[in-house]
């Protein structure tokens, strides 16, 4: 079987804990070539330590030794690395979020349209068991017509102290682009795709910008922090449909909270766990699941799936136009708030 070639551009902490270890977990059909990053030492450190034969300091150096890259820079650079790759011919599988902007998302969309290059962002949430299996359910109409969606990303003083989360220049926005974004993607996915309307959202920054917060996830400094810590929404679709959204770093509640459920005109679910309300016989009637191999891992499912789609042997399972439509919303959400109207698609 032919291997594809990968290269790692931006080698920080998601490139190690999640795409390196799962490129290497599937040796039969990917090779890891080479990694690229603007801090040189740390590119060759990491090389060595993962056994990865080439580092670079320019990417375009990257781009003649392989046939993909995954992109895991801060998202300011996003866009112009892979429209770069795709220029080259290469494959690219961004980090989520695609870019800063629905029209940098575009403009990705068109590079990889005009080179004939497959293009993916890294929304790993669809590739959880509970998701995938929440997918099905909606294919085979579980739970009929949806109507509302709720969906919370919550996280209890959980403001990321490390990288450049906190960084507005560099990451765009905070716990929505950061968080808030997989759970948007998956509600949207579970729901095919509708079509938004009308946005009402508003940001929140008042607990991370007071001195000497207790957070479970490290310092920062809450003079420079300039990005969101909580977003509240409410979304309406052109087929009636509504959506509640919330997420969080740093909430006062009681505990984190990843939660999706849908109610429809037959029934309902639970993406976390996965679970199905519904009536039968006369009766409320409630389904779980068990789970058949609870050691999957979201972070390899993705990278096969994007290098079989490389490789021809598979479609993508997340489409770049799919991906623009969440930075599309969370435009609108930030929109909204910044002149406290509601935004109208
Ligand atoms: N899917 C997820 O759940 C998830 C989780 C964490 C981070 N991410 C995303 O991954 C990306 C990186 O996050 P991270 O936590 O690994 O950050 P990080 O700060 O740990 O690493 C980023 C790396 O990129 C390098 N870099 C910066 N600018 C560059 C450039 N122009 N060209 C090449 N390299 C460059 C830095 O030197 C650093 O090594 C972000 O887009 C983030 O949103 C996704």
């Amino acid at each position: 079987m032919t291997k594809l070639k990968m290269g790692i551009i931006g080698v920080g902490g998601i490139a190690q804990d999640r795409h390196i270890p799962s490129y290497q977990s599937l040796d039969n059909r990917v090779e890891l070539i080479a990694v690229q990053d603007v801090n040189e030492e740390r590119a060759q450190q990491v090389a060595d330590k993962f056994n990865i034969p080439k580092s670079f300091n320019r990417y375009q150096d990257l781009f003649k030794e392989v046939d993909a890259v995954t992109i895991c820079t801060p998202n300011k650079f996003h866009a112009e690395i892979a429209i770069a790759a795709l220029e080259a011919g290469v494959h690219v599988l961004c980090e989520k979020p695609m870019a800063m902007s629905t029209r940098e998302c575009h403009y990705m969309i068109e590079a990889a349209n005009r080179y004939d290059s497959v293009l993916s962002i890294g929304y790993h949430f669809r590739h959880m068991q509970e998701a995938q299996v929440a997918k099905k359910a909606m294919i085979n109409q579980e739970i009929g017509e949806p109507l509302v969606a709720r969906v919370q990303a919550m996280r209890r003083r959980k403001v990321p102290g490390w990288g450049v989360f906190t960084n507005k220049d560099l990451q765009g926005g905070g716990s929505l682009i950061d968080f808030g974004c997989h759970l948007l993607d998956l509600a949207l996915w579970l729901l095919d795709d509708p079509k938004p309307v009308e946005v009402i959202g508003r940001t929140y920054d008042r607990l991370s910008k007071t001195p000497g917060q207790v957070n479970d996830w490290g310092a920062f400094d809450h003079e420079s922090f300039n990005v969101d810590d909580h977003v509240t929404s409410y979304i309406t679709f052109e087929n009636g449909l509504s959506m509640q959204f919330e997420c969080s770093w740093a909430a006062n509640i009681k505990e984190d909270e990843t939660k999706l459920t849908i109610s429809g005109v037959d029934g309902g679910l639970s993406v976390y766990p996965f679970e199905l309300y519904q009536t039968k016989y006369g009766e409320l009637w409630d389904s779980t699941v068990k789970m058949r191999n609870e050691m999957d891992d979201p972070g390899v499912a993705q990278a096969a799936n994007f290098v079989d789609a490389c490789l021809g042997h598979a479609d993508l399972i997340v489409e770049p136009e799919q991906a623009l439509k969440v930075t599309k919303l969370i435009e609108a959400i930030y929109e909204s708030s910044e002149k406290g109207t509601s935004i109208k698609l």
